[in-house]
């Protein structure tokens, strides 16, 4: 037989062609910056562990104990008991009622792609944010789910528009995604916000996906993160939490569902989400060990990190507010801010210019889906204050040059 080479390129499927990968449309210039020898200011890594905040030794103990317990074969399928329990604990104290499936999952990423997929058959939709995280998209593209996006609302503290939001639903519609506290906004959205979404989900029979990731990340006084379930036990709602954020744990991966709603209603899909959740047997066992000791343990970590990062709101709000060009609604929650820019041209121009001349790292919010016509760009505001101020002043230096 003779020898083949095969010349053809190997194409990808043409269903990734919707997956957004903003970070992407930087990672090659970022890598020919730093070939340079200059030093990137990263304000663009959403993981607390790449700067001055680490795991809670309780949850090392933890899931160092269940390995040297023996707790390394797989686990089941729909998590540990211990865990399930702490969550169910933890649902309790959100005021989460009529719960009727809990299980954990390899971060809220796969949670994500398991409840999706379990809900929608082809060409149907779920209405997603925009500006979004980026994890929706990718996820509907792979199940071929067309995006349907509701805008958040800038002019009112980047909460959606709840009219515009059932303008969007068709007779395809399937649920809605609310991710609260909201990446890349930072907004904290209120009590009568989240009850407009609930009642509109009752009147058109929909799911709620309640993205609750940076739940204890509140950054100020008198703002109350509200669990949307809580607001409505008769709706099908899945709220997604996890180790990743507030418990400093991203590379554990580990994450979980609270199913929760009418309980006849929500059986044929919980019994799919199961059946995927045993096709994937389980996710990482050991480290399920740590979700109670995380969720009933000390918290002085969380008051700790808060503390640090509305210092960090602060001086990231107070330059985005005093530097022509730019202007920021100042985010209640999470580590994220995403100002407004009020250039010209375009803001992949801007962020491909402060990255090359001034060595800032951040994301262009178009990558991120804003509102068509709008120009923004994304902080993380982890890194230390002394790393936000030099990225700052990089950043005005580089508006006062370009722009008159
Ligand atoms: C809104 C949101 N949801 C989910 C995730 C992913 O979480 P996990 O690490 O639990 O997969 C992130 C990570 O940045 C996020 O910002």
């Amino acid at each position: 037989m003779p020898t083949t080479t095969q010349a053809r390129e190997i194409l990808a499927a043409l269903r990734l062609e919707n997956v957004r990968y903003a970070i992407r449309d930087l990672a090659v210039l970022a890598d020919e910056v730093a070939k340079t020898g200059k030093k990137i200011l990263p304000l663009n890594i959403g993981d607390p562990l790449k700067f001055d905040f680490a795991t809670p030794p309780h949850m090392i103990e933890a899931t160092h104990k269940a390995m040297r317990d023996g707790h390394n074969g797989y686990a089941p399928s729909l998590g540990v008991d211990e865990g399930i329990q702490a969550i169910a604990g933890e649902a309790e104290r959100r005021r989460i009622r009529n719960v009727q499936s809990i299980f954990v999952t390899a971060g809220v990423s796969e949670g994500v792609e398991l409840c999706l997929t379990s809900l929608c058959n082809t060409g149907e939709d779920v209405l997603t944010p925009a500006p979004e995280y980026p994890l929706y998209s990718a996820v509907l593209a792979k199940i071929e789910s067309p995006i349907n996006a509701y805008y958040l609302d800038e002019e009112k503290n980047w909460e959606p528009n709840v009219e515009e939001m059932a303008s969007k639903i068709t007779p395809r519609t399937r649920g809605i995604v609310v991710i609260n506290p909201n990446n890349p906004t930072g907004a904290v959205y209120s009590r009568q916000t989240l009850e407009a979404i609930c009642d509109l989900a009752r009147r058109r029979n929909l799911v709620i996906f309640a993205d609750e990731i940076y739940d204890k990340l509140i950054l100020d006084d008198g703002v109350e993160h509200i669990s949307l379930a809580s607001l409505a036990p008769d709706v099908p709602v899945i709220t997604f939490s996890g180790l990743s954020k507030p418990y400093l744990a991203p590379g554990w991966r580990i994450g979980w569902a609270i199913c929760s709603g009418p309980k006849d209603a929500l059986k044929p899909y919980i019994e799919g989400v199961h059946k995927l959740l045993r096709a994937r047997l389980c996710c990482n066992a050991p480290m399920q060990y740590a979700i109670k000791p995380a969720l009933e343990g000390p918290q002085d970590h969380v008051k700790e990190m808060n503390g640090k990062l509305r210092r960090r709101r602060d001086l990231t709000v107070k330059w985005a507010n005093s530097t022509p060009r730019v202007s920021c609604v100042s985010p209640k929650g999470t580590f994220y801010a995403f100002p407004k820019l009020d250039i010209p041209g375009d803001d992949l121009d801007f962020v491909k210019g402060v990255l090359t001349e001034k060595q800032v790292l951040v994301v262009h919010g178009s990558g991120f889906g804003h509102k068509p016509g709008t120009k923004h760009f994304r902080i993380v505001f982890l890194p230390y204050e002394q790393t936000l101020a030099k990225a700052y002043a990089g950043m005005a230096d580089y508006l006062r040059e370009h722009y008159k």
